[in-house]
């Protein structure tokens, strides 16, 4: 049997990884290599993709006992990204970058770091959800990573139903 995740730990090892991620990617914007940052970027599609599954279909559901309806307002956030993220993705998709789509691309680059900042804080909450809710959490989380749907690919599909 596989060792069980740490719901927790792996949650914030996302954050990590998303966020030097963000920042690599506003250093290649400011070389002007687009083709490294949209590279980063796809990476971070695959990455975010069962991340942000997990925390819709288990995490937020479970952290409702806490935050009451806010959880609408952090899947409202998720739409938000999403669009940024497609913003994104769309300029990153060309050759070359003129300095104000560059620009453009910075800012959404840090918007989505944002998000990266305030979902972090999510996981002080999740310290206090019951063990047997942790295993339920650790088991969906593995799931999604099992499923593996890049996060536009999700947003497009699967989270549109
Ligand atoms: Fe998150």
């Amino acid at each position: 049997m596989a060792v069980k995740l740490d719901p927790i730990a792996e949650f914030r090892e996302d954050h990590r990884k998303v966020r030097d991620g963000i920042l690599e990617i506003t250093d290649a914007l400011k070389e002007k290599d687009v083709q490294k940052a949209r590279e980063i970027l796809g990476q971070l599609n695959v990455l975010v993709g069962p991340h942000f599954r997990y925390e819709e279909e288990h995490l937020y559901p479970a952290l409702r006992t806490f935050l009451g309806e806010y959880v609408d307002q952090l899947i409202k956030e998720h739409n938000n990204v999403i669009d940024t993220a497609k913003v994104c993705a769309s300029l990153l998709s060309r050759d070359s970058l003129t300095d104000k789509e560059s620009e453009e691309a910075a800012k959404a680059a840090m918007q989505l770091l944002i998000h990266v900042s305030n979902c972090d804080g999510l996981a002080i909450l999740s310290e206090r959800l019951s063990s047997k809710e942790m295993d339920r959490l650790a088991e969906s989380y593995a799931e999604a990573r099992t499923k593996g749907v890049p996060l536009l690919e999700w947003a497009d599909t699967i989270r549109k139903k």
